[in-house]
C-alpha cells in the first residue's frame, strides 16, 4: 500500500478504487492546498493526484523523496515541471480524449454566445428591457458560413473543426505540423479559437501584434490556457474596438482578482474554466487519473503518460 495525496474530491466512484488499493488522503477543502501545504503533503507521499491549480515545481518535487507517480486530473500538464519529474524518473499522467468533446462543445458555445451577444440579450430579457420585437436590437455576427481560425489542431482543435463543418464554415488552422502561418490566419478569420498547449513557445502567442492583425469584426475564443493571451493587450483591443469581442474560459491568473480591469471590458464573456465540466467527462477524467496512478504505483507504464 502506497501513501497517496489527492488534492481534491473527484466526481464519480474512481477514488474508491484508489482507496481500496492504497492509503489515500483527500484534501476536502473547496480551495486548493497552499504551496506550503502541498509541499508538506508531497514530502510524505509516494503518489500524488493533482489538479491544474496545483503547481508541482522542481523544489516541490525535490522535497518529495518518496514520490514515484504524479497523476494530473487534466489533459494539460503545464502545472507540472515535467523535466524535474523526468529527471527523477517519476511518470506524470494526464487525462486526454475523455474531455475532448465536452471542451469542443464549450468552445463552440462561447463562439456562438459571443457572436450572437447572448449575455446581453439574456440580461435584457431578465431585466424587463424586452418591450417589443425590435428590428435592430442585439444584432450579432453570422456564424454560419464564416471563417474559423483554429490555433493548435490537436484533439480538441479537430473536434471544434468538426462542429464548424455543420455551420458550413471555412476552417483554417495553424499548428507546429502545418496549416497557415499564424499571421495569415489572424488576418482572415472571423473567429480565432485557441487550442494549443501552454508552453514557452505559446506563452503570450496572442499579444498586441497578433491582436492588431485580427479584423475589427473578429472574435477571439480561448478555452486552452490563460497565459496564451496577453491580457493587457486584449483589454486594450476590446476598449479600442480593434476586435469585435472575446470569450475566455481561461484567464491568467485564475480566477481574475476582483477589480481586474478585464472583468469590466466591453464585449467580453468570461466563464470559470468549465471546458471539461460535464458530469460524464469529469467522471471519466477521474477514472483515467486513478488508472494512471494505480498503474505507476504498481510499477507499470501509465495508460496516459505525458513524459
Ligand atoms: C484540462 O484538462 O487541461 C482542462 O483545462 C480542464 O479539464
Amino acid at each position: 500500500m502506497a501513501r497517496v495525496f489527492v488534492t481534491r474530491r473527484l466526481p464519480g466512484q474512481a477514488l474508491e478504487r484508489l482507496s481500496a488499493a492504497h492509503q489515500i488522503e483527500v484534501w476536502e477543502e473547496r480551495l486548493p492546498p497552499s504551496p506550503e501545504q502541498l509541499a508538506d503533503k508531497a514530502a510524505r507521499a509516494e503518489g500524488l493526484l493533482t489538479l491544474l491549480t496545483d503547481k508541482l515545481d522542481a523544489p516541490l518535487i525535490a522535497g518529495a523523496p518518496k514520490l514515484r507517480a504524479i497523476s494530473n486530473y487534466a489533459v494539460g500538464f503545464d502545472n507540472v515541471d515535467l523535466e524535474a519529474a523526468s529527471e527523477r524518473g517519476i511518470p506524470v499522467g494526464n487525462t486526454p480524449d475523455v474531455l475532448t468533446e465536452a471542451t469542443a462543445d464549450l468552445a463552440f458555445a462561447l463562439l456562438l454566445a459571443a457572436a450572437r451577444k447572448l449575455p446581453e440579450a439574456i440580461e435584457s430579457a431578465r431585466e424587463g428591457d424586452w418591450v417589443t420585437w425590435e428590428p435592430a436590437l442585439h444584432l450579432g455576427a453570422a456564424v454560419h458560413g464564416a471563417t474559423l481560425g483554429i490555433v493548435g489542431l490537436g484533439r480538441i482543435g479537430r473536434a471544434v473543426a468538426k462542429r464548424a463543418e455543420g455551420f458550413e464554415m471555412t476552417v483554417l488552422h495553424t499548428s507546429p505540423s502545418g496549416g497557415e502561418p499564424l499571421e495569415a490566419l489572424l488576418e482572415r478569420a472571423d473567429f480565432v479559437s485557441l487550442h494549443c498547449p501552454l508552453t514557452d513557445a505559446t506563452h503570450h502567442l496572442i499579444d498586441a501584434a497578433a491582436l492588431a492583425r485580427m479584423r475589427p469584426t473578429a472574435f477571439l475564443i480561448n478555452t486552452a490556457r490563460g497565459p496564451i493571451v496577453e491580457q493587457q493587450a486584449l483589454h486594450r483591443a476590446l476598449l479600442e474596438g480593434s476586435i469585435a469581442g472575446a470569450a475566455l474560459d481561461v484567464t491568467d491568473p485564475e480566477p481574475l482578482p476582483p477589480g481586474d480591469p478585464l472583468l469590466q471590458a466591453p464585449n467580453l464573456i468570461i466563464t470559470p474554466h468549465i471546458g471539461s465540466a460535464t458530469q460524464a467527462a469529469r467522471e471519466r477524467m477521474a477514472e483515467l487519473a486513478v488508472e494512471n496512478l494505480l498503474a505507476a504505483l504498481d510499477g507499470k507504464p501509465m495508460p496516459h503518460q505525458a513524459n
